[in-house]
């Protein structure tokens, strides 16, 4: 009965550790979020958001070093006060704050703007968040016109938890059909306006050599008659 015991905890102990082993050593080396995703808080800001943008087949981003030296340098700014504020600066910008007690990491800021993508429909661009939500996170992660990305993390002063910022260049979240309304409208507005002045400056010519052509008959009629007589 005790061997048979024995046997019994000796076969649990070697299943749970042939089925814990490989998740503890996967842990030690890729860090908490799993395998193939990197410990390296770089790499695994750039790994996790291409990895959003491969879901929905958009270009990967490639890390900047401009960009990124931007993040660190808002994310360094808010270290004092780690509020959720944007840098209003040249890029287009998503932020992320974890509360004191817990170590955030690069997948807690992606994964919070990721969840957007649930209210995200992109047929026709529209957004069913609840109140106080939106999918602006998630469309700037995937914005198919931006190309580069530079996120930096800090971890804020008197216990204020942590605070992280990804920077996106070019912007996205631009009202890109609007743009192209504009832009198309004003053309065809200029093209108006030339052809306006075109018929104008036509007409006018036309009523000069009229008025020129009208003159040299008088003048030749006058001449003949005079002839005449
Ligand atoms: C993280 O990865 C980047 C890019 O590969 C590298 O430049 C940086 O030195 C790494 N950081 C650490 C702490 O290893
Ligand atoms: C955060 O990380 C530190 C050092 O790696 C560790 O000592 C601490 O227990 C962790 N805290 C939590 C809440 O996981
Ligand atoms: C997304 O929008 C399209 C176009 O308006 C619509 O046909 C489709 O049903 C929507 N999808 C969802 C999941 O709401």
């Amino acid at each position: 009965m005790a061997a048979d015991a024995a046997t019994a905890l000796l076969l649990r102990c070697v299943v749970i550790t042939t089925l814990l082993l490989p998740r503890a050593i996967a842990a030690y080396v890729y860090g908490d979020s799993g395998f193939g995703i990197p410990r390296n808080s770089t790499e695994r800001f750039l790994y996790l958001q291409n990895q959003a943008r491969a879901d929905v087949g958009v270009a990967p981003l490639a890390w900047d070093g401009t960009v990124a030296a931007y993040a660190e340098k808002y994310a360094a700014a808010r270290k004092g006060d780690c509020d959720l504020k944007h840098s209003g600066g040249p890029y287009g910008e998503n932020i992320f704050w974890g509360s004191a007690g817990a170590n955030w990491t690069a997948t807690d800021a992606v994964a919070s703007w990721a969840s957007e993508k649930q209210w995200y429909n992109c047929s026709d661009d529209s957004c069913d968040a609840p109140g106080g939500r939106g999918c602006t996170h998630y469309k700037q992660m995937v914005w198919a016109k931006t190309t580069k990305v530079g996120c930096a993390s800090v971890s804020c002063d008197a216990n204020r938890g942590t605070f992280m910022v990804c920077e996106y260049d070019p912007p996205g979240n631009v009202p890109v059909l609007l743009y192209y309304y504009y832009y198309y409208t004003t053309v065809v507005i200029l093209l108006l306006v030339l052809l306006l002045l075109y018929i104008y400056i036509y007409i006018y010519i036309y009523i000069y050599i009229c008025i020129k052509k009208y003159i040299r008959i008088q003048t030749l009629y006058t001449y003949v008659l005079k002839k005449i007589k």
